[in-house]
């Protein structure tokens, strides 16, 4: 969960830095360093803070050079700091590193090398790794780094420059994600591909275990026993323009309102508005062992095992197969029941989250059927699992997901007719019905969207309080959830989404006129039930706040306010109701002058464990 980014070519690599650290910022921003070789010197400059407190020490600095190295931390090991910023240098002075991941053996080695002499600076788990390149560095920077990197255990994607072999970064890969990005006479190195789109289309996204050196004439590959490798180029589709803001005030309502957009484009091309056919050839999905499976088991973290659990509803009501789903951070202490008559779905919109990895690592030896759910071509999900269905999101750069989750609950409605389909609980035609709902869900969605500016006089009226519920039922539950999330990730408040049915089991201790209460209710097979609820709510003068169909007349006479979306088949409801929680949980935390697009303490790719 932190950036790196390294550049070699006939640039001054400050400013190409600095911009890629910008575009890295949502993986990580309590503090930010680049470095340079010029001359034979290693030049560094180190920021507590954002980048933008970066590009202000650098204002009045010299630096310059056509090699380097830049990095956005979001601290693990060590308070953020100026000196705990990386890069990290070696005892001489003459070596950098930037890391992203976690050495879980620092401890020992640090012990190690300080007895060995070496003089250690900073309270990080990084700087063990200056120092191991150092004591192995004959001469060879790239030779050095391999012969160093057997000690380490844990996650790492770690950059290194070196004034005793100048104009060359040397990048290695176990765990976190590396991409080269290949320009004219100029070569890149970034955590994610956002840095490079602005320079080059052409990268090639490293595997673990392998070493890239980029040099003045161009990149060489080697695996960690020294062993040259060929890698395969990949072209981009996306674009720089698909990651400014497009007079948005933040990338986070940008994309709230691009929801509709990626819905349709993670649809297209998958589904026959005619016959109502599913086409998912294209994941690797085997059709003929998908017709044996009895089970799915969803794993995810966050926003997408939130999505997950509205995978559950549509697969379960449209394929009539039960449907688990996991938080990947928990999955992995179960006793995995798993064989080939199972298939786990793993979604992130990363596809670098170390828990959802790790817990399809898990699922390996098991026989299993896997399928990734992912928003980055290439990323390690997606590369580890037996097959993959993207969302077409495009870039989401607001560390609060919104236009992902919508894609995946595209994804996941595709997936569900898909095994329909396959296992013959519905045929073409009686799929038809859905479908066409489906296909109708994006143009609903602009007409909410086109019509939400009150959403932000409401949420005004919503500054005063500290804690929120939301309740919702049936594949409104997990909305409710995702709602809640929201909320406090981006203004934190505290909110708790609960099951509709639930709050008589606890919460309603909670509530009073000080704690509002978000019910989502559109009209489906639990609306009595959770009409009940609001009554309990209001009973002990809660405040409640409904999101409803527009079609409903009846729901203004039991609640204080209602906000209304268009109504659709019920079981694609949260394709609306997430909208205006969206927008609540935007407007609270923007009105509350909140960092939206970069909320404290989180980090857009969760990639430790
Ligand atoms: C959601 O807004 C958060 N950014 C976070 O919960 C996120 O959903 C979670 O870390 C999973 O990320 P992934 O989809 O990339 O795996």
């Amino acid at each position: 969960m932190c950036g790196i980014i390294g550049y070699v070519g006939p640039q001054n690599a400050v400013p190409v830095l600095v911009e890629g650290l910008k575009k890295l910022e949502y993986r990580g921003y309590d503090s930010a360093g680049i470095a340079v070789i010029k001359e034979g010197q290693i030049q560094v400059k180190r920021v507590k803070g954002k980048i933008r407190d970066l590009e202000d020490c650098l204002k009045d600095s010299v630096l310059e050079g056509s090699c380097g190295l830049g990095h956005t931390r979001w601290a693990t090991h060590g308070r953020p700091s100026e000196e705990n910023a990386h890069p990290h240098r070696d005892c001489s002075g003459t070596l950098v590193v930037v890391h992203n991941g976690i050495i879980e053996n620092y401890l020992p080695l640090r012990e190690k090398l300080q007895a060995e002499g070496h003089t250690f600076v900073t309270e990080t788990d990084t700087e063990v790794i200056a120092h191991l390149v150092e004591r192995r560095f004959e001469g060879s920077l790239e030779e050095a780094v391999r012969k160093a990197l057997p000690e380490l255990q844990g996650a790492y994607a770690v950059a290194i420059i070196s004034a005793g072999d100048p104009d060359k970064v040397v990048v290695a890969k176990s765990g976190p994600p590396a991409v080269v990005g290949l320009g004219k006479d100029e070569f890149f190195i970034s955590s994610d591909i956002n840095p490079i789109l602005s320079h080059t289309s052409r990268v090639v996204f490293l595997e673990d275990r392998e070493i890239a050196i980029l040099e003045r004439g161009g990149v060489r590959y080697v695996d960690f026993d020294g062993r040259p490798i060929g890698k395969t180029e990949d072209q981009l589709s996306w674009t720089p323009l698909m990651i400014e803001k497009k007079g948005f005030k933040h990338f986070m309502l940008k994309e709230i309102f691009e929801q509709p957009q990626v819905v349709r484009d993670t649809l297209q091309g998958r589904i026959s508005q005619g016959s109502g056919k599913v086409y998912l050839d294209e994941t690797g999905l085997d059709a003929v062992a998908l017709q044996e499976i009895q089970r799915v088991v969803i794993i995810a973290c966050g926003t997408s095992y939130h999505a997950g659990l509205v995978g559950k509803y549509f697969i379960e009501s449209l394929a009539l197969i039960p449907v688990a789903v996991e938080y990947a951070s928990e999955f992995r202490y179960q006793d995995l029941m798993l064989d080939k008559k199972i298939l786990v779905v793993v979604i992130s919109q990363s596809g670098e989250t170390a828990d959802s990895l790790a817990a399809l690592r898990a699922t390996k030896k098991s026989g299993a059927l896997t399928l990734a759910i992912s928003n980055v071509v290439n990323s390690s999900i997606p590369r580890e699992a037996g097959a993959v269905l993207y969302t077409h999101a495009g870039p989401e750069i607001g560390v609060a997901a919104t236009k992902t989750f919508s894609a995946q609950l595209a994804a996941l409605s595709l997936l569900a007719l898909f095994l329909a389909q396959i296992k013959g609980r519905m045929d073409d035609e009686s799929s038809l019905p859905i479908v066409q709902d489906l296909l109708r869900v994006p143009h609903q969605m602009e007409r909410f969207l086109a019509d939400s500016r009150r959403l932000e006089d409401l949420a005004q009226r919503f500054l005063v309080f500290s804690h929120f519920l939301y309740l919702g039922r049936w594949v409104s539950f997990p909305v409710a959830l995702e709602g809640a999330l929201k909320l406090k990730e981006i203004s934190y408040v505290h909110a708790e989404g609960y099951a509709g049915g639930e709050m008589k089991h606890g919460p309603i201790a909670l509530i009073d006129e000080k704690m509002p209460t978000l019910a989502v209710i559109p009209r489906d097979r639990a609306y009595d039930k959770m009409m009940s609820n609001i009554s309990e709510v209001k009973a002990r003068l809660g405040y409640v706040l409904a999101v409803a169909f527009d079609n409903d007349q009846e729901i203004a006479r039991h609640v204080d306010e209602v906000i209304r979306v268009p109504s659709v088949n019920s079981l694609l409801s949260p394709f609306l109701t997430i909208l205006p929680l969206q927008l609540f949980a935007y407007y609270v935390a923007a009105r509350k002058g909140a960092d939206v697009d970069q909320p404290r303490n989180l980090a857009k790719s969760v990639t430790v464990e």
